[in-house]
């Protein structure tokens, strides 16, 4: 089935796979080594960013930590210039990230940062803008190069970034001598992979028609996967203008599971890692509070939603950007439905200055 395109934001969403390919093709030698520039010695790692590149901040943090085994933490740009304090060594990279490489809280972040220490602090952009005052401002700088992203909602620059990150941890493991062939043929195959997400749209459309007929949406998962739900609730909120929350799955039944009725819906994410424990709880939310539920789930056998998209696969990394993609075509379909226009949301700006 060919997937049929209607809005810029659903072109650029359809962009992703050919814009990860050409990431692997710039960045990724035949050999499979990752070119890209970094300090040889890194103790630690903060990533700064607001909006989606804040999500990716967020996702792409603990995967530092789980993978690279170096400590890294993501500040949202605004509260970032707030901190009184920032603790540095001379090994530390501040690592921002901007779609539009103008963003005005990131560049105060980068600005604050080059404050400290007499400005010996490392830095380091992923941007999609060469030659924006971010890419000037940084010592090391990648391009994410997914194309102009023209809608406002991001999602194509997005997956670039993440993409950009997972070059990142790559480049430290080979640093450290440790084989990265493995994770390198993951991401070879990620670009086909995200192809069968897209086609296989009509449970996407079955999703965005079911979602978009309620207004209590509540977006669940755990670590990596709850900043993906979280830039999942940013779309629905910039495209169809409806107050979507994200919640880590454990902490949302610490009380904030009240807010759920017969009138709600819930979209939960869930992988190999968090299966069992996600399928209890959503037993849970059906017996006390009857939602429709919708999982997204890269688990074949996972049955406990009204609608189960699968979006099969092992590999974590894949899932992430595999939950992320269809959760901004359930986004963007659902604005269809509700009659928006996705690339013109009111209010919006593409780059958000002073
Ligand atoms: C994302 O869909 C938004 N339009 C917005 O949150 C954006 O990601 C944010 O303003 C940051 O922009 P930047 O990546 O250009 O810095």
């Amino acid at each position: 089935m060919e997937a049929k395109q209607t809005s810029i934001m659903q072109k650029e969403i359809f962009e992703e796979p050919s814009v990860i390919k050409n990431l692997i093709e710039r960045y990724i030698t035949p050999e499979g080594e990752i070119n890209i520039a970094l300090p040889e010695k890194i103790s630690n790692i903060v990533i700064v960013a607001s909006g989606s590149s804040y999500n990716c901040a967020a996702i792409a943090s603990p995967l530092v930590i789980e993978y690279a085994n170096i400590p890294c933490d993501c500040e949202y740009s605004s509260e970032f210039v707030l901190q009184k304090k920032h603790f540095v060594t001379s090994d530390s990279l501040y690592i921002f990230v901007s779609q539009s490489g103008e963003t005005s809280d990131t560049l105060n972040a980068i600005k604050a940062i080059k404050s400290v220490d007499d400005g010996h602090v490392k830095t380091m952009c992923i941007t999609n803008a060469k030659d924006s005052t971010m890419w000037n401002l940084c010592d090391y700088k990648i391009l994410s190069d997914a194309g102009e992203e023209k809608s406002i909602a991001s999602t194509k620059a997005l997956s670039a970034q993440i993409f950009c990150s997972i070059l990142i941890i790559l480049k430290i493991l080979s640093q450290n001598g440790e084989d990265i062939s493995g994770m390198v043929n993951t991401m070879r195959r990620l670009p086909a992979y995200l192809e069968r997400i897209i086609m296989d749209g009509d449970k996407i459309k079955k999703a965005a028609q079911t979602v978009s007929q309620y207004e209590n949406i509540s977006i669940l998962g755990n670590k990596n996967y709850y900043p993906v739900a979280k830039e999942g609730a940013l779309k629905m909120k910039e495209t169809c203008y409806l107050n979507v929350m994200a919640y880590p799955f454990g902490e949302f039944m610490h009380g904030h599971v009240a807010v759920l009725n017969q009138t709600s819906i819930v979209i939960a994410i869930i992988d190999e890692e968090n299966a069992a424990f996600a399928q209890r709880n959503l037993e849970k939310i059906r017996k006390n509070y009857n939602p429709k539920i919708v999982c997204i789930t890269s688990v074949q056998d996972i049955k406990a939603g009204d609608i189960n998209i699968y979006i099969k696969t092992k590999r974590k990394t894949k899932a992430i950007f595999g939950s992320l993609l269809t959760l901004q075509l359930i986004a963007c379909t659902m604005a269809g439905i509700l009659d928006k226009n996705p690339d013109s949301p009111k209010g919006l700006t593409k780059v958000v200055k002073d």
